[in-house]
């Protein structure tokens, strides 16, 4: 079978073969492939319509063809790729794009780490906080995430911190940007928000040899919808409940109930393709936190251990697909999703959340609205 799908030719039902449309090529655009010369040739008149989407100022849907789930669309071209200075100690995937040192991590090996690692958790993990409370006070509708991208590179060079997303596995940016159905990974771009959109800001920084991550979603401008109201809080207090159990002894297994139990309660649904991770002076070392219920997740919580909770509540279906660009996941419904995330340092009577909120942070809680049958759940009595 092809990779390809169908053939682009729009008269055509046939497999795709190898064969680009060497103007989408040259545009960028991808997923114009045919089942043989002819019929591009025959489907030419039709087909280079595709190449005029590019509109007056000059951006693209790269993927024109792609069944795309929700409104949200990329706007590409990309801006070109950010620097930072090479006095800023950079991770291995820096030059790479290859997270080498992660990906040797035997995955039973957690690492506890002493005071001094703990320290250098507190510090990284206190600028992360202030480089996503700069970057999420710049969200209003009309600027574009690309822009958010530059405020958080900038903040994150300013306080002598590589930014962690930048060549990670050849991600071109420096913060995810995850709007309304987009799950999670999304790329900054030239998409502008509009009034009303839900995003997700996910930050994460190394400095002192030690990651920081947290996400936070953020309602853009005044327009504010009981739905999504409704599932962003709910994916906040799923996070503050999970957190509230952490201490030693507590296993890795029971987050994810919490937070299921939660979410089901309000009507939402659990991502389950993506978890919560370690970090410490890697990104992503063991263990795999879970955040839905009846998961297998072996071990408990001891002193010194670094990780992240950052579950993720849509909507609707929990299924998720990533889109070609191999990074952004939307929900295969195209239904809203949030997504809230701490770094946590557990201790010897219980928990430090080492990226919490300060007294000035942009965003929090806001109250969830009573439906017509004076409850929050969502679901509307017959
Ligand atoms: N911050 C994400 C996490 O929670 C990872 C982002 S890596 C990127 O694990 F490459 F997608 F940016
Ligand atoms: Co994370």
């Amino acid at each position: 079978m092809s990779d390809h799908g169908t053939c682009s030719g729009a008269d055509c039902d046939n497999e795709a073969g190898t064969l680009q449309c060497p103007t989408c090529l040259k545009l960028g655009i991808k997923g114009s492939y045919f089942c043989a010369q002819d019929c591009f040739k025959r489907n030419w008149t039709t087909h280079k319509a595709v190449h005029k989407i590019q509109n007056a100022s000059g951006v693209y849907d790269p993927f024109p063809t792609y069944p795309f789930t929700g409104s949200v669309r990329p706007v590409y071209p990309l801006s070109p790729r950010r620097p930072v200075p090479k006095t800023i100690k950079h991770p291995d995937w820096a030059v790479t794009g290859i997270p080498k040192r992660e990906m040797r991590l035997s995955r039973s090996k957690w690492d506890l780490l002493d005071a001094k690692g703990q320290d250098a958790m507190r510090k990284v993990c206190r600028l992360a906080r202030e480089v996503l409370d700069i970057t999420a006070a710049a969200i209003r509708p009309g600027v574009t995430t690309d822009y958010l991208d530059e405020i958080c590179h900038n903040a994150c060079v300013e306080r002598e911190s590589y930014p962690s997303p930048l060549n990670y596995n050849h991600f071109p940016k420096s913060v995810c940007t995850s709007p309304n159905e987009v799950v999670c990974h999304g790329i900054p771009d030239h998409r502008v928000l509009l009034d009303g959109d839900i995003l997700n800001l996910d930050v994460s920084l190394y400095h002192g040899g030690y990651h920081a991550d947290l996400n936070e979603t953020y309602y853009v401008g005044d327009k504010k919808d009981p739905e999504s109201i409704r599932l962003v809080e709910t994916t906040r207090e799923a996070l503050d409940m999970a957190i509230a159990i952490i201490k030693p002894g507590v296993p890795i297994r029971e987050f994810g109930k919490i937070i299921e139990k939660h979410a089901a309660s309000r009507g939402l649904a659990v991502i389950k393709t993506w978890g919560g991770h370690g970090i410490n002076s890697e990104f992503h070392p063991p263990p795999w936190i879970p955040h839905y219920a009846k998961n297998k997740a072996v071990g408990t919580c001891k002193p010194g251990m670094t990780f992240t909770i950052e579950p993720i509540l849509t909507l609707g279906t929990n299924r998720d697909m990533t889109w070609p660009d191999d990074w952004t996941n939307a929900t295969v419904d195209g239904k809203r999703s949030a997504q809230f995330e701490h770094t946590m340092l557990v201790t010897e009577t219980g928990v430090e959340v080492l990226t919490a909120r300060l007294e000035n942070s942009p965003g929090g809680p806001i109250p969830i609205p009573e439906t017509e049958n004076g409850d929050t759940n969502g679901k509307a009595k017959k």
